[in-house]
């Protein structure tokens, strides 16, 4: 099909519920993709800091044609050995002792809501309300928009889900002030992302923890966005010298698949029976096996490491176009490859501006530049990417 056959019928046939970028992908290969008009692009991007291991990573690729050529979907009713192996991998590289599996971030958000809820009652005591932040972002199924600190994605949609407060993120007194007799648990993000990569300040996670403990409910990090070495450690809490009680994991977590995890302490788990909650497709062994190829690899090569020495020269250096660059920036935030610069206008121009230089970026709030490259990224591909940047800022700079 041509390009303007498909953007056209696209635009005919899709739901209009995206601004999407007027560019038809049509292949993928490492930290490149490839479009419709023979156009190739860094991703700086990465599918929403989804492809960890860039495109047609080869351990992942062949991790999914070994299983669809085995088995493709058996539903949660039988055990399936990549679903359990990928169960036992995650709880090896993390704090948790049982893992439940979904297919999104907002799935893996939703299933921590019903499960700490689920727990108090099983006791007996009538806690549910969560305490969840001002501009977060925890999906779009009802719960999880609940529980997202931003009314633009709730407008038109209520009622809401009833039973979620909301307190300032870095700020202890304003969550405290939100602790009630029915408070279930604390949910958070460790970096907030979406509302324009703002991470949360060492003391205060210190302090959230042992309000925590001190309370008797649950601590549940949001890490959909923030884990799978992202930030240049295999989860973000790992920075905080904390664990939490239950963790959401997705987005990375597939290789590129539809998948969600929630992560939980064995004392968490008690909540939920046989029936309590469920998910059709949830640990399908075609996802596992794409997951299990790429935890494997990350672990392999030590890629957490990676991000985290390629993610500080990237942010250095996005500082230095940040200082040269004051009228369209003010600050650069972030860890390792998940990195946001706040511009003093709406970023989507500048976004186009790098599309047309050959560089995926996305955006974050309206006016934050985003970044989330591959964590096979190379100091070579950022050297590319930083001389398309540049080269965008000025022609964004000739507009007003
Ligand atoms: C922190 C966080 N939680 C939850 C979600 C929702 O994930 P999904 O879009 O897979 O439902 C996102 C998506 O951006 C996210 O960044």
């Amino acid at each position: 099909m041509e390009t303007f056959q498909i953007i056209q019928d696209g635009d005919d046939y899709l739901l209009p519920v995206y601004n999407r970028q007027k560019i038809v992908i049509m292949r993928g290969e490492g930290t490149h993709v490839y479009d419709s008009e023979r156009m190739v692009y860094l991703d700086f991007f990465s599918g929403i800091a989804v492809n960890g291991l860039g495109q047609a990573h080869p351990k992942v690729v062949e991790a999914i044609i070994d299983e669809v050529q085995k088995l493709g979907h058996v539903s949660n009713y039988y055990y399936n050995e990549p679903n359990v192996k990928l169960a036992k991998l995650l709880c090896d590289v993390s704090f948790a002792k049982k893992v439940f599996f979904c297919n999104s971030g907002t799935e893996a958000v939703e299933a921590a809501i019903k499960l700490a809820r689920k727990c108090f009652r099983r006791q007996g005591q009538d806690k549910y309300e969560i305490v969840s932040f001002h501009n977060s972002f925890h999906g779009r199924t009802f719960g999880s928009l609940s529980a997202t600190g931003q009314v633009k994605y709730q407008e038109g949609l209520d009622p809401l889900l009833p039973g979620i407060k909301f307190a300032t993120f870095n700020n202890i007194d304003s969550v405290k002030k939100q602790i009630t007799d029915k408070t279930a648990a604390i949910l958070i993000e460790p970096i907030q992302c979406e509302s324009g990569i703002r991470p949360a300040d060492p003391a205060f996670m210190t302090e959230l923890k042992a309000l925590t403990q001190e309370k008797g409910i649950f601590l549940i990090l949001d890490e959909v966005q923030t884990g799978m070495a992202r930030t240049g450690k295999m989860w973000a809490y790992q920075y905080y010298g904390i664990e939490p009680d239950m963790m959401t994991s997705a987005k990375a977590l597939g290789g590129g698949l539809p998948m969600g995890a929630l992560l939980v302490t064995n004392q968490a788990a008690q909540g939920f029976k046989p029936g309590d909650h469920a998910s059709t497709f949830g640990g399908n062994p075609i996802v596992s096996a794409a997951s299990i190829a790429t935890i494997e690899t990350i672990l392999v090569k030590d890629l957490a490491a990676h991000a985290a020495k390629e993610g500080e020269y990237l942010k250095l250096a996005l500082m230095d176009i940040q200082k040269e660059n004051q009228k369209l920036f003010t600050e650069v935030r972030g860890k390792g490859l998940l990195l946001g610069m706040e511009m003093t206008r709406k970023a989507a121009s500048l976004v186009s501006h790098c599309a047309q230089q050959g560089l995926l970026v996305g955006s974050a709030n309206e006016n934050v530049l985003r970044f989330s490259p591959p964590l096979i990224i190379t100091q070579s591909d950022i050297d590319q990417a930083l001389g398309k940047l540049r080269k965008a800022i000025a022609e964004e700079l000739k507009t007003a």
